[in-house]
């Protein structure tokens, strides 16, 4: 039997943000510009125009809608929803700890709700980063209008806050990633992020605290 784990809307919030997210990485760093510096990138097929300022600036802005539009929808769905499963809890830094033990082999991993304590942890994590870069760029977009007048020095912090921010999210990027491919564990939550569904022995096995839950509420039978 198959559980449902992400609704379609949730599935398409998700990979808005991701793709809209990785889209934002590689025309930011385009905007440095650093592609220019390293020439086979622009000898890449398709990637001739990688060296070209303002084609970057131009997709940056187009993908920032799309991204922005994404996590306000987010925010306010989830925030009018109530929804709280990914809000870290008390005692989650040690309980993910063991669950990131025992993806190594190391110990007994503890039940989990809906999701894994290290998830929440790094739900947090990766808002703050996200928060930053966003409100560092809605600055950017300001300054970068016409009758606006932004003090250098202002605007260089700005900048700086906005880059350093960008450099996290690309590591906190890298290590989602990196926690999904690596561990075979978690890939039944890589499928899901497709299909929305988990089978039930995952859940049963691994999610223990969802799995009573969805019991209560009839959405499994005993
Ligand atoms: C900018 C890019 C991305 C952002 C901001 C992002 C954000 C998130 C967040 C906040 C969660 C929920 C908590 C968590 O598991 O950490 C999540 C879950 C997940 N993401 Fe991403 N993600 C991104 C890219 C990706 C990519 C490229 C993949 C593909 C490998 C991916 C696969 C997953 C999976 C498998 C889950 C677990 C879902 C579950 O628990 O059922 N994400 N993502």
């Amino acid at each position: 039997m198959k559980i449902r784990r992400h609704s379609v809307i949730e599935l398409a919030e998700h990979w808005t943000v991701a793709l809209s997210g990785i889209m934002l990485l590689f025309t930011g760093i385009g905007e440095l510009p650093l592609y220019k510096r390293y020439y086979f990138i622009l000898n890449i097929p398709g990637l001739g125009w990688a060296g070209d300022y303002f084609k970057h600036l131009t997709l940056h802005y187009i993908f920032a809608i799309f991204f922005l539009a994404a996590i306000i929808f987010h925010v306010l769905y989830h925030g009018i929803r109530g929804d709280k499963g990914l809000v870290p809890k008390k005692g989650d830094t040690g309980r993910s700890v063991k669950v990131l033990l025992a993806m190594v082999g190391i110990g007994e991993e503890p039940p989990s709700e809906k999701y894994l304590p290290e998830q929440r942890i790094a739900y947090l994590g990766m808002g703050i980063i996200i928060a930053v870069l966003t409100l560092t760029g809605v600055v950017k977009i300001i300054k970068n209008l016409p009758f606006v007048y932004m003090p250098p020095f202002l605007n260089g912090v700005n900048t700086l806050v906005h880059t350093l921010a960008a450099f996290l999210f690309l590591l906190a990027l890298i290590m989602h990633v990196g926690v999904v491919a690596l561990f075979k564990s978690n890939w039944p939550l890589l499928k899901s992020m497709f299909t929305g569904k988990v089978d039930e022995k995952y859940v049963r096995e691994r999610h223990g605290i969802w799995y009573e839950e969805l019991k209560r509420e009839g959405k499994i039978d005993e």
